[in-house]
């Protein structure tokens, strides 16, 4: 791979600060293993091939943290300065892929950690403003109503979440228009929620929850992941 859009030298965490719309506040990335996304077939996910609008889920950087990658169906830019809840800032460095359309977030409500089971979803994107929402566009925890701008880095646009969601960190090769999952960036909830849902991913994973994903990383529809989606 020759041309990628997030250097692999941040893994080495050297020179962070001087990567484009990284690290520019206090919050440096955080490199974990390194995954390409697959389709729900196992063949590589080409970023033109992501559905706008779809609520699509995949588990990184653990075999039991969901995320969402989102084709939002338009460039987005970096984000403005955002803050995590202990009051270290960092700067979401934009979407990637072809169209540099494609984001790819933590499903774990930084609020009280509600996340999507293969049995119910309270938390999606919504395309559309909904009875609950003047949002449209939005990441919606139905929990207590939090809502994230994806577009914006997923910085908290109401409800009671201290924080954006976590960014995962995405690498595009340019010349097979395939995605790597590399990292994260901002405030992350892993080890609360490894705390937290300790006995349910036990009985949903055994011991394999906090395998760390590296590799591949499967992607399917939020729709086909779970039975029920809680909309609100
Ligand atoms: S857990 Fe998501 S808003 Fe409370």
């Amino acid at each position: 791979m020759e041309r990628r859009e997030f250097m692999r030298a941040c893994a080495l965490g050297a020179a962070a600060a001087t990567l484009p719309g990284i690290a520019q506040g206090n919050v440096e990335p955080r490199m974990y293993g390194r995954a390409r996304l697959t389709d729900a077939n196992g063949a590589p996910l080409k970023s033109r091939g992501v559905p706008v609008n779809t609520n699509l889920i995949f588990h990184y950087p653990f075999a039991a943290t969901p995320c969402f990658l989102l084709n939002l169906g338009k460039p987005v830019k970096a984000s403005a300065r955002l803050r995590t809840a202990d009051e270290k800032t960092y700067q979401w460095p934009g979407g990637v892929g072809a169209q540099s359309s494609i984001v790819a977030y933590s499903a774990i409500c930084s609020h009280r950690l509600t996340y999507p089971t293969r049995d119910i979803s309270f938390i999606s994107y919504r395309a559309e403003p909904t009875p609950t929402s003047r949002y449209a566009r939005v990441i919606h925890c139905c929990s207590e109503h939090s809502q994230y701008d994806p577009a914006g880095g997923a910085k908290v646009l109401a409800g009671p979440a201290p924080q954006p969601l976590a960014a995962i960190l995405l690498e595009h090769d340019r010349e097979r228009d395939e995605l790597w999952a590399v990292g994260t960036l901002g405030g992350e909830m892993f080890n609360d929620f490894f705390a937290k849902y300790e006995f349910r991913l036990a009985v949903e994973h055994g011991p394999a929850a906090r395998r760390p994903v590296e590799g591949t990383c499967r992607v399917v529809e939020l729709a086909q992941f779970c039975r029920q989606q809680v909309k609100c």
